[in-house]
């Protein structure tokens, strides 16, 4: 019997209107256009504005414009994870509040944390549930309201990050396509370097930590970016290694969108041109568990059957992974 592949049959995504322009940042911290440019390719990022909304709101968006392009019954839905570090609420999980926005009623659904990496990890994970046969329709989502975590005084980190939600909609093929290889790895030791110090167990939100802002991202750049260049670019390499693929079989990179010299330093390693890699960051900024899925939403079009992507991710924890994947449908 031919094996059981996880084929990515529908992509959904989802950003909001508010465009928050490198003219704005300039507003609020000592920053210019011109360094915020040079230094990540970032000129805006979009930001959700209005009371009580959360993840959820923008991972129904994404998954409500899967069931719209792919006229699923939302009842056939099997499962729903939501990779997020920014949800709604501690618990429930996102991915709840997503099922039951969107009429999933038959799903069960969970989050996955993961950071940057969080949506390459729960893509493996739903692609775990089809091979094994066990399910039929798996939706993955990646998003982030990164604004609900970020200190607009804090110039290192409010030019980087920005708002938006992803989706995919997995389901089983005897074709050789899908998701074909994955591979992640972790390391608690990053926690130094990026975290968010509080509102965890470990230091439970009081007056003393919202007055110190620890409810806010932390991030020494510099040594994030030399752990990102470095394990993004050799964990993209090893899955082509280890699947005999070289830069000239990829069609396309699909990497983590945190800052433009990260990617092009992963693409020059595993040689693939300008052209080959796919990018959104100068007007979607870094939307963490979003980035991945966004770029494959506003590539769609241009993806045909068969064509070879490396999907790559760094992030916090530290987290990083490449998953392998070949285009199951041509555009519609
Ligand atoms: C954050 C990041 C853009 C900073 O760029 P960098 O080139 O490393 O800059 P540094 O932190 O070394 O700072 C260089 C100088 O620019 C200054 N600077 C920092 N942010 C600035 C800003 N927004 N505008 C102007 N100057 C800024 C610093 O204060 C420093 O000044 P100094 O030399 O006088 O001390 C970069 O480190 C980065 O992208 N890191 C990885 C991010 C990432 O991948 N995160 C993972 C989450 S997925």
């Amino acid at each position: 019997m031919s094996k059981i592949h996880a084929a990515i049959t529908s992509v959904g995504g989802y950003v909001p209107d508010y465009v928050l322009t490198n003219q704005e940042l300039e507003t609020l911290v000592e920053t210019s256009d011109e360094w915020i440019t040079s230094r990540t390719g970032i000129k805006e990022r979009r930001i959700l504005k209005g009371e009580g909304l959360g993840t959820s709101y923008m991972g129904i968006k994404a998954v409500e414009d899967i069931i719209r392009k792919t006229k699923i019954d939302p009842t056939e839905i099997d499962l729903i994870i939501c990779a997020t570090v920014t949800p709604d609420m501690p618990f429930p999980a996102t991915a709840n509040l997503i099922a039951e926005g969107v009429g999933a009623t038959k799903a069960f659904s969970y989050d996955v944390s993961a950071a940057c990496s969080g949506f390459i990890y729960a893509l493996t994970t739903g692609t775990m549930f089809i091979e094994s046969g066990r399910y039929k329709k798996v939706i993955v989502v990646g998003g982030d309201k990164m604004s609900s975590i970020i200190n607009y005084q804090d110039r290192t980190t409010c030019i980087i990050f920005g708002d938006g939600c992803g989706a995919v909609l997995l389901e089983p093929t005897t074709e050789n396509v899908g998701v074909i290889d994955s591979l992640h790895r972790s390391d608690g030791g990053g926690v130094q370097f990026l975290n968010m110090k509080a509102g965890g167990s470990r230091m439970p939100a009081s007056h003393e930590t919202v007055d110190a802002k620890l409810h806010y991202i932390y991030q020494e750049g510099a040594t994030v970016f030399k752990f990102a260049v470095t394990n993004m670019a050799d964990i993209s390499a090893q899955v082509m290694e280890r699947n005999k693929l070289r830069g000239e079989d990829i069609a396309w990179l699909v990497p983590h969108q945190a800052n433009k010299r990260i990617i092009d330093a992963t693409a020059n390693r595993i040689g693939l041109s300008d052209d080959k890699v796919m990018m959104n960051i100068v007007s979607y900024g870094n939307t963490t568990a979003g980035t991945i899925p966004l770029l494959l939403w506003d590539y769609e079009k241009k993806l045909k059957k068969g064509d070879k992507l490396i999907l790559a991710a760094f992030g916090g924890g530290f987290t990083w992974g490449a998953v392998y994947v070949i285009w199951a449908y041509d555009p519609k």
